[in-house]
């Protein structure tokens, strides 16, 4: 990054910032990020040297621009506080990272990277789960969130409805508060910048390609952000909206009477809450989908929370679909992942069950087996013959898993006599008996080699492996039994 330059600032600034820069032709070497969280989801292939691009087309590496924003925010927090409590260190402040809770562990393994690479130690930081988060602030109760929190026993479905994904997770309250998820977390990208997309399609259909392609950047962003001030409006009236238009497309004459008025753009009430019908419909089907699948009946309550859950459209169609059930909302929907976030931080076992989101495993050697093991994973070593790539299961998707406790404890021993290292590859698989560690759709994590020194040389020695969520994250640990040595899984991207 040498003659270039990263704007990292609060959201609104950076947008005006770069319209001005681009206005006086001074943008080449700025780069402007948006939506960036979005290349972190499902990104197969996330590693330290994936690279975005910015509003330009302009590439950049991914950690970055994520540790670049970290490290804003971090360092404005600091400054903010020291103003007020002089003597405040560092090391006093433990840091908590929100994140999606559809999030894989290599996605979490890279905010928290670019949190370390931000200045903050791995040791004073927590990945916490967004929509966990804004449960435990729904818990709190009024007056902080307004709801009266829910009763031991008590299930709900929270949405965490954001610009980029819309997160879901259900949870029952037990006996002493503490929240145990009750399905896996799932969701998808139908967050805010949907109703975004949607809108930008109508521009394109209403003034042709060409007109829009050609706009200048200034304009667009100006055109963005009044689009944003409009959608924050929109209610389930059925009501006229206008918004300003750059110069360019208020002068396109071929535009249908009564839809350029005075210069503004006129939108009708069905054509607005288009924009929003494909994001809701797809949240709701959603919804649906895991009410039929879990089939109980004590689960009678819907938590919006999340900026986009701030729009009547959405809370009118969510419950419009779901006639019987209570939909709330608390007080300040957006604020909740981040108020619940500092609750978290403080008390990480008010969440003690949660559902694997995937199977869990490692690869080992099985004796080969004529007519149902591939021929393709056959070897032979020291003339027997096995099955290699075996995905030996350690957690079982939708597993309840207790965090800080180890789920998982097995011994493998070695395949030779003379052997000195034992590798094992850690895979996740979307299926609940994968057979192959490289089966289609699995992926391998992380791996790591243990070290079994020749001086014990014999085949009765063994490594034990266990698996322990501590947390949000995954933790796999392995040990030699005879020299105690204890090793750590390193995952794919470091
Ligand atoms: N009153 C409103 N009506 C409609 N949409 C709104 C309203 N207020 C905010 N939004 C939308 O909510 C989205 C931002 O929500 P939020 O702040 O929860 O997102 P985020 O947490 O940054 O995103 P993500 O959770 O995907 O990482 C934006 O798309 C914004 O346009
Ligand atoms: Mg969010």
């Amino acid at each position: 990054m040498s003659s270039s330059k990263l704007l990292v600032v609060a959201i609104d600034f950076a947008e005006e910032e770069y319209a001005r820069l681009s206005q006086h032709k001074e943008n080449r070497d700025w780069y402007l990020f948006k939506r960036f969280k979005l290349t972190l989801y499902k990104n197969e292939d996330l590693n330290e040297n994936t690279k975005i691009r910015d509003c330009t087309d302009k590439e950049m590496l991914a950690i970055a621009v994520f540790s670049g924003g970290i490290h804003y925010l971090k360092d404005h927090l600091l400054t903010h506080f020291k103003e007020r409590i002089p003597h405040l260190r560092e090391g006093d402040i433990h840091w908590v990272l929100t994140v999606p809770a559809i999030w894989d562990e290599a996605a979490k393994k890279f905010m928290r990277k670019s949190a370390e690479k931000a200045g903050i130690p791995g040791t004073r930081l927590t990945l916490a789960l967004e929509p966990e988060c804004a449960a435990l602030y729904c818990q709190l109760g009024a007056p902080r969130s307004g709801l009266s929190p829910m009763q031991p026993g008590a299930k709900f479905l929270l949405l965490d409805c954001g610009g980029g994904t819309v997160d879901i997770t259900v949870h029952e309250v037990r006996y002493d508060n503490s929240l145990k998820e009750i399905h896996r977390a799932s969701g998808g990208p139908w967050g805010g910048i949907k109703v975004d997309d949607a809108f930008q399609e109508y521009l394109l259909e209403l003034f042709g390609f060409e007109r829009i392609a050609s706009l200048p950047k200034h304009d667009v962003i100006e055109l963005e952000r009044s689009f944003e001030l409009l959608k924050k409006n929109v209610n389930t009236e059925d009501k006229n909206y206008h918004m300003q238009l750059p110069l360019i497309l208020r002068q396109s004459a071929d535009i249908g009477i009564g839809t350029l008025i005075a210069g503004k753009l006129r939108l009708s009430s069905n054509v607005v809450k288009g924009f929003f019908e494909m994001p809701a419909e797809n949240i709701c089907r959603k919804i649906q989908e895991i009410l039929l699948s879990l089939r109980q009946p004590d689960l009678d309550t819907i938590l919006l929370v999340g900026g986009f859950a701030e729009s009547k459209v959405l809370q009118e169609k969510v419950q419009s679909k779901f006639p019987t059930m209570k939909v709330l909302k608390p007080n300040e929907p957006s604020a909740a992942v981040i108020k619940g976030a500092v609750e978290f931080g403080h008390c990480p076992e008010k969440v003690r069950f949660r559902m694997s989101p995937y199977t869990y495993g490692v690869n080992i050697v099985t004796p080969f087996r004529h007519r149902k093991d591939p021929i393709s994973k056959y070897i032979e070593i020291d003339g027997e013959a096995y099955c290699d790539d075996i995905f030996d299961i350690h957690v079982k998707k939708n597993q309840s898993v207790e965090t800080g406790t180890e789920i998982s404890n097995e011994d493998y021993h070695p395949m030779t006599q003379g052997q000195t290292n034992m590798n094992f590859k850690v895979a996740t698989s979307d299926s609940l008996s994968p057979k192959y560690i490289d089966d289609p759709g699995n992926r391998i994590i992380g791996s790591f080699d243990v070290r079994i020194p020749h001086a014990f040389a014999s085949l009765e020695r063994y490594v034990n492996v266990k698996m322990i969520f501590r947390g949000t994250e995954l933790e796999v640990e392995a040990k030699d039994a005879h020299t105690k040595q204890k090793y750590k899984s390193s995952f794919r991207f470091e």
